[in-house]
């Protein structure tokens, strides 16, 4: 049996997504900015508006402009981030992020403070949530953003956004958060909850790669970070992706909470049949507080590097610490910074569910686990003794 347990690096593409693709490759291909000179470019801008439209009302935006499509979720949080810092350098230099963020985000904060910007990077609790006394008082006069991810990519641990937001509001600061990984697994709402910037990436929910989306409510002081032309209302320049832009805007049509309510029954399944069928495990973040697709588990004793080997041998996909830096055998920043040592950290497993997956390959998951988990512990000193 195969088993892809890897969905918070990128889903299967949904088929009807792939269909309402195909016209914008063969047939609609002029650029939506030609609509001025030919039909061609005119159709195509239409349905680029159609998807803008659609994507602002989801999201609880009032006006189409606010959607820039860019090249993917990396590349609307560079635009959130630097964008906004560069744009509001007269209200002051200083900017407030997580130390869960993604590498996207904290990467341009990163940047951000090599060229004179003074960032705070706020801790978390060992559940991974930011406490909102401390944010409270990291808070400045020159604060002049707040990006706070809403759901983290390997944890699942979703953040109290609008309470978030409601402080940035009453304190006169931008509000940007990632919801790369969250939405539309778990609903946003951008005027009401008074956010003013949300990032979005289609792939993470049965989409194309290759496309992003950046809201900006309108009036927000942001500045395009890349050079070109003027796409984009002249904040993203760059050919539009008009396949993936229709694509994006079909995958979030036919995203359903049917899904979301059965993918996390799997979930629940998956861990419920872990805890009860392996010693020693710890899940790593808040139960409570979850996207329903991420379960992130410790399995103490053993390497989360060797139990991903061993667990692909069987066919399943799984991940330890982020997919972004397992290359390198480094101890996720995301789990130490939830106060896990790195023992902890370096025997963490992340299962990350889609709406393909079924109840047997949940079932022969917590087998597998089951059984390369005590094979391991028979490997190691410290294991050793339990599995005996
Ligand atoms: C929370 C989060 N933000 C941003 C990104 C980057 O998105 P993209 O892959 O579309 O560049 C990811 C992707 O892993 C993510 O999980």
């Amino acid at each position: 049996m195969r088993v892809y347990l890897d969905n918070a690096a990128s889903t299967k593409m949904d088929k009807r997504v792939i269909d309402a693709m195909i016209p914008f490759f063969l047939e609609k291909y002029a650029v939506p900015s030609s609509q001025f000179t030919h039909t061609y470019g005119l159709e195509v801008k239409d349905a680029v508006d159609e998807a803008r439209a659609s994507f602002v009302e989801r999201i609880g935006g009032k006006h189409p402009e606010e959607i820039i499509f860019t090249s993917g979720g990396t590349e609307a949080n560079n635009l959130a981030v630097k964008g906004v810092a560069y744009a509001n350098m007269d209200k002051g230099k200083h900017l407030i992020t997580t130390q869960v963020e993604h590498n996207s985000v904290l990467n341009s904060f990163r940047r951000l403070e090599e060229e004179g910007f003074e960032v705070s990077y706020l801790p978390v609790n060992e559940n991974g949530i930011v406490d909102m006394d401390v944010l409270t008082r990291c808070i400045k006069k020159e604060t002049a953003l707040i990006s706070v991810q809403y759901g983290n990519h390997e944890t699942g641990t979703v953040q109290d956004i609008r309470e978030i937001a409601k402080l940035s509001k009453e304190k006169g600061i931008l509000f940007h958060t990632d919801a790369a990984i969250a939405w539309p697994y778990l609903p946003i709402d951008a005027y009401n909850w008074g956010i003013d910037l949300i990032t979005l990436s289609p792939h993470k929910f049965y989409g194309p790669k290759g496309i992003g989306i950046l809201f900006v409510k309108k009036g927000t002081k942001i500045k395009k970070v890349l050079d070109g032309g003027f796409n984009e209302f002249n904040l993203r320049p760059g050919t539009e992706n008009t396949p993936a832009i229709i694509g994006a805007k079909k995958a979030a049509e036919i995203f359903s909470k049917e899904d979301v309510d059965r993918i996390l029954l799997l979930k629940k399944r998956l861990i419920r049949g872990i805890e009860t069928t392996i010693k020693h495990v710890e899940y790593n973040g808040s139960k409570e507080h979850s996207l329903p697709h991420i379960a992130n588990l410790t399995f103490k004793y053993i390497e989360g590097e060797a139990i991903s080997l061993r667990l692909d041998f069987e066919g399943i996909a799984v991940i330890t610490g982020s997919a972004c830096y397992s290359k390198n055998l480094q101890a996720s920043y995301i789990l130490l910074a939830m106060g896990k040592n790195h023992e902890q950290a370096h025997g963490s497993i992340r299962f990350s569910l889609s709406k393909y997956n079924t109840e047997e390959e949940i079932d022969y998951t917590i087998q597998k686990t089951g059984e390369v988990v005590s094979d391991l512990r028979k490997l190691s000193p410290l294991g050793r003794e339990d599995e005996e």
